[in-house]
């Protein structure tokens, strides 16, 4: 069942009902100011930081769901409701939500009268701007009561919802014509405030929450709306809200257009205030408002928004014969990128925005995909993370975005963190021909004095991993790889312990986790990523360093021939006790999806059919209509020597859940094969273009990726399995965005940037005669045409450039070309 429909022309989703099967949501800004907003208004703002500096209050994990956000009340002679529908909930007479680039479109109508109201955060803006117009459709005069409302959240996200004893009485507002000011604390230590302003003369306001919704109410029947007026009521501790109160009338077809802006000021320590001492000096606010205080100046702000998405996404076109196709690759999941990159794992609505820092494997995994939209921030992203890496190649699994340091209490000790470091400089790399970055000198755990280049970065990357070798001649799994919930070291037995961080003392001598216990993901990933920083030293001429590095290479292809192959598909791991995980010989986990795609796409074991054997395990064992399972069988009891994986009851998340970010790299290993019908299957079992149809199973979003979806085993432990399966979980901020557009634009479709050039090899379904391209690269546009009379899935037979054939599939680069028209025909 579908809740709505995509509008590809303006880039919106178009929701038809509230009540959809999960709040669906979308994200405000770009800069330092964002704002989260679901399809009936709820959802919360912040300024850079979701924890340190949220701006207004949000219920996580709430009855009903989704409660906090912007709401607009209107009494209309006694009938109450929400242009969004929430939280009055009143039946309304039309409904409509249009998630687009940046903004938000509600509409509702009830009884003639039809509220639209537009969100959006400006370009280099601290603040959401909201446009509401109000239209009297009906054939008489209407007169109706409008209130608007936010609640402030006392800055700090966490404290805000623990330290009652403290906020019920520091809560502070000041009021100035028609805006309210919310400056909690900014008499004392804070140099910021926030204020909710509206164009317009307001009949009055309310900024004391209980004055307004009354303390036995709730956000769908505040006292004051069913009154029909408003307090003027003045917080002075407890809960503080802005609520502005206005008495309206409407000719027959009249219109009336408001705009509000939710803003947020910083002000330097010495013009805090005016000569009083204690009144907000409001120059700065004053001039926000100005800046958008009407509707033109509004439309003006949405057209130069506009204008920065088209250019963003004007970057990559693709016209395939299959429109989901088009609308992932052109608008959705370019769209998600961005999103994720500018929010990192921090403030979703299954991210509290109070949690972790930015991971170190997860930021350089989202530079994927978004570096060709925005090349210079991804190069200074990297700087950034590689800033907190430590001097032997190790990292920090996590930083701290405002401090930009590495987080000493979550540790490190992750043995996959370093690899992620080097794909996602040599995507830098070949994305923009800026070789300079390896030049570029970068400090070692954030201390200048131990700057090194960032060429030493990534070889102490490297030799990270061949200097911390197991057993087998396998890398040492350490605290955890890619899956965070394999623990082999931690046997943990209390409640409460961090299975990522948690030393058992067992292990305490080896310095925190087991000798013995080994990762084949990580060799996996390390024959893959390997090849990259051979590139690298041969393009710089370092022959002896690249021929050195690429031994290391070959060894680790042998060592996982011999230790590794399990037959059919690539183990997972040995254990601390010296045990196969991934195994056939296993009772439960007998096969596991992370190390498959790179083996594969690092060619170990080719001349033993390798490939081919584990795609078809794959297919036979973990893929399903849903997407491929992580897992399988899934664990059905607690393994100590596993740790977190197996307290997952079966089927979801790690244990045996359909992890989408791992999808795609068996996408891109299946296509990297030259199986493009596989490769397909498997994209389109997951891309959220598809699930469209099977909301009312996925429930969440069908325009963004979420990060996990219930796998076959969901239900089993509770004996109903099938249960849950193919519903989707904690959608947007996922690695899972970055590989699937690497996959689908990279690997099925084929456009990869190269050193050299842009390669372009495709592996698509046999099926298709073909498609086009356009991609901006290194100040170019490659106008791309394939065509596939003879029905393959995969094989350049030719390439024209510009008229001229070219050997093989990469288009060399030529300096200062503005425009390179290729020509493929598949054969
Ligand atoms: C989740 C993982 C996550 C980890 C670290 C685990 O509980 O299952 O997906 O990576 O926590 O936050
Ligand atoms: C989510 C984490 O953010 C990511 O770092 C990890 O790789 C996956 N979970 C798998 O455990």
């Amino acid at each position: 069942m579908k809740f709505g429909h995509f509008d590809d022309k303006n880039r919106e989703y178009v929701i038809e009902t509230p009540r959809t099967p999960y709040p669906w949501i979308n994200y405000l800004g770009t800069q330092g100011f964002f704002s989260l907003i679901s399809n009936t208004a709820g959802g919360y703002s912040f300024y850079k930081d979701a924890r340190l500096r949220r701006i207004t209050r949000y219920r996580y994990n709430n009855v009903p769901i989704d409660m906090g956000g912007r709401y607009f009340y209107i009494n209309d002679n006694g009938t109450i409701w929400n242009p969004g529908w929430s939280p009055v909930k009143t039946e309304l007479d039309s409904y409509e939500c249009r998630h687009g680039m940046g903004y938000t479109i509600i509409k509702g109508k009830k009884n003639d009268l039809k509220a639209e109201v537009t969100f959006f955060v400006p370009q280099d803006y601290d603040g959401e701007v909201q446009q509401v117009v109000l239209t009297n459709e009906g054939s008489a005069p209407k007169t109706f009561k409008f209130w608007s409302f936010a609640e402030w959240c006392l800055w700090d996200a966490q404290d805000d919802c623990t330290n009652f004893q403290r906020n019920f009485s520091t809560g502070r507002v000041e009021i100035k014509d028609s805006t309210i000011y919310h400056k909690t604390e900014y008499r004392d230590r804070r140099n910021h405030f926030a204020f909710y302003y509206v164009n317009d003369k307001i009949d009055g306001y309310d900024t004391d929450r209980d004055s307004f919704i009354g303390l036995y109410n709730g956000f769908h029947n505040p006292q004051a709306v069913l009154d029909g007026k408003c307090t003027n009521s003045l917080a002075d501790g407890w809960s503080p809200i802005a609520s502005h109160y206005k008495e309206i009338t409407l000719k027959a077809g009249e219109s009336k257009t408001l705009v509000f802006i939710l803003g947020y000021v910083e002000m330097p320590q010495d013009k805090k205030f005016e000569a009083d001492g204690k009144t907000i000096n409001k120059e700065k606010a004053l001039a926000m408002m100005e800046k958008y205080n009407t509707p033109e100046k509004f439309a003006a702000g949405m057209a130069e928004l506009r204008a920065y998405w088209d250019k963003l996404l004007g970057i990559l076109n693709v016209n395939t014969p299959e429109d989901k196709v088009n609308r992932m690759v052109n608008i959705w999941n370019q769209y998600q990128c961005m999103v994720t990159f500018n929010l990192s794992r921090s403030a979703s609505y299954f991210e509290s925005g109070i949690g972790r820092g930015m991971g170190f494997r997860d930021s350089n995994q989202d530079i994927l995909g978004f570096v060709h939209q925005i090349p210079d921030r991804a190069r200074e992203r990297l700087i950034d993370i590689a800033s907190t890496q430590l001097e032997d190649g190790g990292c920090y699994h996590q930083y701290q975005p405002l401090t930009k340091k590495g987080n000493a209490d979550i540790g490190g000790d992750f043995s996959d963190d370093p690899l992620w470091m080097i794909l996602s400089v040599s995507s830098y790399i070949k994305e923009t021909g800026d070789w300079s970055i390896l030049d570029e000198k970068v400090p070692y755990d954030n201390d200048e004095s131990k700057a090194k280049s960032m060429l030493d970065h990534l070889t102490v990357s490297f030799y990270h991993i061949v200097n911390n070798l197991g057993p087998h001649g396998l890398p040492l799994a350490m605290r955890a790889d890619w899956n965070d919930c394999i623990n082999l070291s931690c046997f943990s037995d209390t409640p409460g312990e961090s299975f990522q961080t948690y030393t058992n003392p067992k292990f305490k001598k080896e310095g925190g986790y087991s000798k013995i216990a080994e990762s084949v993901f990580v060799a996996a990933l390390f024959t893959y990523v390997g090849p990259a920083f051979v590139g690298i030293l041969n393009h710089l001429g370092k022959k002896k360093d690249a021929a050195k590095a690429q031994k290391e290479i070959d060894k680790m292809k042998k060592v996982m021939m011999a230790s590794a192959w399990d037959g059919n598909w690539f183990m997972r791991a040995y254990d601390a006790n010296g045990q196969k995980m991934g195994s056939k010989e296993c009772q439960e986990g007998q096969i596991f999806i992370e190390p498959q795609g790179f083996a594969i796409m690092s060619d170990v074991g080719k001349e033993e059919g390798t490939a081919k054997k584990t795609l078809a395990a794959i297919d036979e064992r973990l893929n399903t209509k849903h997407g491929l399972v992580l897992n399988n069988p899934a664990f059905s009891k607690y393994y100590i020597q596993y740790g977190e994986i197996s307290t997952y009851p079966g089927g979801y998340k790690e244990n045996a859940g359909i992890f989408t970010h791992n999808n795609a790299w068996i996408i891109c290993a299946a296509a990297y094969a030259g199986e493009g019908d596989q490769a397909f299957k498997y994209y389109s079992e997951i891309a959220p273009a598809y699930t469209e149809e099977t909301s009312d199973i996925h429930k969440t979003e069908p325009y963004v990726y979420g990060q996990m979806i219930g796998g076959k085993d969901a239900g089993s432990d509770v004996g109903q399995t099938g249960k849950n399966f193919g519903q989707g979980k904690n959608s947007w901020l996922t690695g899972t965005a970055a590989w699937n557009m690497v996959a689908i634009s990279q690997y099925i479709l084929g456009i990869q940037p190269d050193f050299d050039g842009l390669k372009v090899d495709p592996s698509i379904p046999a099926s298709w005669d073909g498609f086009t391209a356009t991609r901006l690269f290194r100040g170019a546009r490659y106008n791309i045409t394939i065509k596939n009379p003879s029905h393959v899935c995969k094989g350049v037979k030719s390439m024209i450039v510009d008229g001229q054939p070219v050997e093989g599939c990469v288009v060399p680069f030529v300096e200062g070309k503005k425009e390179v028209n290729v020509e493929i025909t598949l054969g």
